[in-house]
């Protein structure tokens, strides 16, 4: 099989705040640490949108990566970017925005419009710090 995978990376910036109101003061801090500060703090992140596709014969592409691009812009860079991630975005409504989370949120968000274009989205990596990333299958375990 010719089938590969192609990856298209973008970058937005958000604050949030991991902490749960049900919660004291004092286990919100023991579980979240430092990020549950109270009055908030911001990541500067990136996204890798992996779609996966055999290369069409005639142009050699899988996807058009302008077309991929204008998606995760729309779906995500638009509604994420310079917002408060537990209060700006719609989609985020009664999520707790830790990245665990939020990368499940942007799936559902951009894998039909990706199946729209004729691409397979197979994963996506988020990086909210140097040292700190998650990765999504839409579900699928390939560990
Ligand atoms: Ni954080």
């Amino acid at each position: 099989m010719k089938t590969s995978y192609i990856t298209r990376r973008e970058t937005f910036n958000a604050a949030h705040k991991l902490c749960r109101e049900d919660w004291s003061d004092e286990k919100n801090m023991e579980v979240y640490g430092k990020c549950s500060n109270k009055n908030w703090h911001g990541h500067n992140f990136t996204i890798f949108v992996t779609v996966k596709g055999i290369p069409n014969p005639e142009n050699g592409l899988i996807i058009h990566l302008t077309d991929l691009s204008n998606v995760i812009k729309e779906k995500v860079i638009e509604p994420l970017d310079h917002k408060n991630l537990n209060l700006d975005v719609d989609f985020l409504n009664g999520v707790l925005p830790s990245i665990e989370n939020l990368i499940i949120e942007i799936w559902k968000q951009i894998e039909e419009p990706i199946l729209d274009l004729g691409g397979k989205l197979v994963k996506i990596k988020l990086v909210e710090t140097n040292n700190n990333f998650v990765e999504y299958f839409g579900g699928f375990e390939p560990y």
